[in-house]
């Protein structure tokens, strides 16, 4: 048992939670950290004990790969062997998403703990886009291992307060540099190289960084069935609310039970809309009151969740967006809510 203690990054602060932060990473310890997309659970990547402390914070199975966060460019070689033929692709993919919110899936270098990996040839790499955390990153010099600081299954912390609820009493500290600003987990591919044409991106997880957006650089593709990792993290049910969650794709797939209390997560949560005035809900909470933005709905989205989860509702009924660029992601983590 730890009593965990949040430290704020804050302008004055910054240099001290750094400091405090990098110290406790180089003593073995795990601690809470921000991303651009959700809380990150952070070790050392290159120490193994450092890293099992992270599966056991988490109960997370330790068949489930983690993510290696690098803090730049020039430390990719330290943990992922490039191909020969695939270097091009990883310059542009870089260059125009690095720092930012995309794993990159490569084979590992040896230095890279099976743990970390799961035992896998591969590794998930991405630089963070976060002040606090690229400033961590660096000033510990390693690479830092970092899955999503929720417990096992559930829905990703957006915030230190989320972070605590998950994890309090299990790690050290938690730097607090407020809320998120992407709000969902990275967009994860593998390359696959094509003689003569654009390479293939199969698509592991989407997330901010869209599909129309990688399209400029490579022919972005499903995960072939066989490839499919067997990792809980790509398991149909993810990112669970205690409550029921409903996704539904139309008012009529919802009968209510009488006496039972419902909640709507809304997009735009507006009231003549088809969702919003099917029933008396006893709360509809809206991802993007008004006009509805994307971006922002997806910043939202798990506090939103986390939010309604505490509501003590018989069941959280969420109604579709469409699926088209951050809303692709949304949809997703909508369904393994669900599923
Ligand atoms: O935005 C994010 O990616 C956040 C922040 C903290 O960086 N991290 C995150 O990690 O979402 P996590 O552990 O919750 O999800 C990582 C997923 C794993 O569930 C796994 O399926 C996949 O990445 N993954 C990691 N390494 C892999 C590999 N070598 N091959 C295939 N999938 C891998
Ligand atoms: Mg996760």
């Amino acid at each position: 048992m730890y009593e965990t203690r949040i430290i704020e990054a804050t302008d004055d602060g910054m240099k001290d939670a750094q400091n405090e932060a990098v110290a406790f990473l180089q003593k073995g310890e795990v601690i809470a950290l921000p991303t651009e997309t959700v809380y990150g659970l952070a070790a050392d990547a290159f120490n193994p004990e450092a890293v099992a402390k992270i599966f056991a914070a988490k109960e997370r199975p330790e068949f489930d790969p983690l993510i290696v966060h690098i803090a730049s460019f020039q430390d990719l070689e330290r943990v992922a062997i490039v191909p020969e033929d695939i270097r091009e692709t990883i310059g542009k993919l870089s260059n125009e998403f690095w720092p930012g919110p995309l794993t990159i899936i490569l084979p590992k270098t040896p230095q890279v703990p099976d743990l970390v990996t799961s035992g896998l040839p591969t590794v998930g790499v991405r630089q963070s886009g976060h002040p606090m955390f690229q400033s961590i990153n660096k000033a510990l010099g390693n690479p830092i291992a970092a899955p999503s600081a929720n417990r096992f299954g559930r829905i990703s912390p957006t915030s230190a307060s989320a972070v605590m609820k998950e994890l309090g009493g299990r790690i050290p500290l938690i730097v607090d540099a407020g809320a998120c600003n992407e709000g969902i987990e990275s967009t994860i591919i593998r390359i696959e190289p094509r003689e003569g044409k654009k390479p293939i991106f199969y698509l592991h997880r989407a997330g901010p960084i869209t599909k129309e957006q990688l399209q400029k650089f490579g022919k972005v593709e499903k995960v072939k069935p066989g490839e499919k990792l067997q990792a809980p993290g790509q398991l149909a049910s993810h990112y669970a609310p205690l409550t029921p969650f409903r996704l539904i794709s139309k008012p009529d797939d919802f009968t209510p039970e009488p006496g039972k209390t419902y909640g709507l997560l809304s997009y735009k949560g507006e009231e003549g809309g088809e969702f919003v005035r099917m029933h008396r809900w006893d709360s509809v909470v809206a991802l993007s009151p008004g006009s509805g933005k994307l971006s922002e709905a997806a910043i939202r989205l798990f506090y939103a969740m986390r939010e309604m989860d505490e509501m003590g509702l018989d069941e959280i009924i969420a109604e579709p967006l469409s699926e088209v660029g951050l809303g692709v992601a949304i949809m997703d983590r909508l369904r393994r809510a669900s599923a």
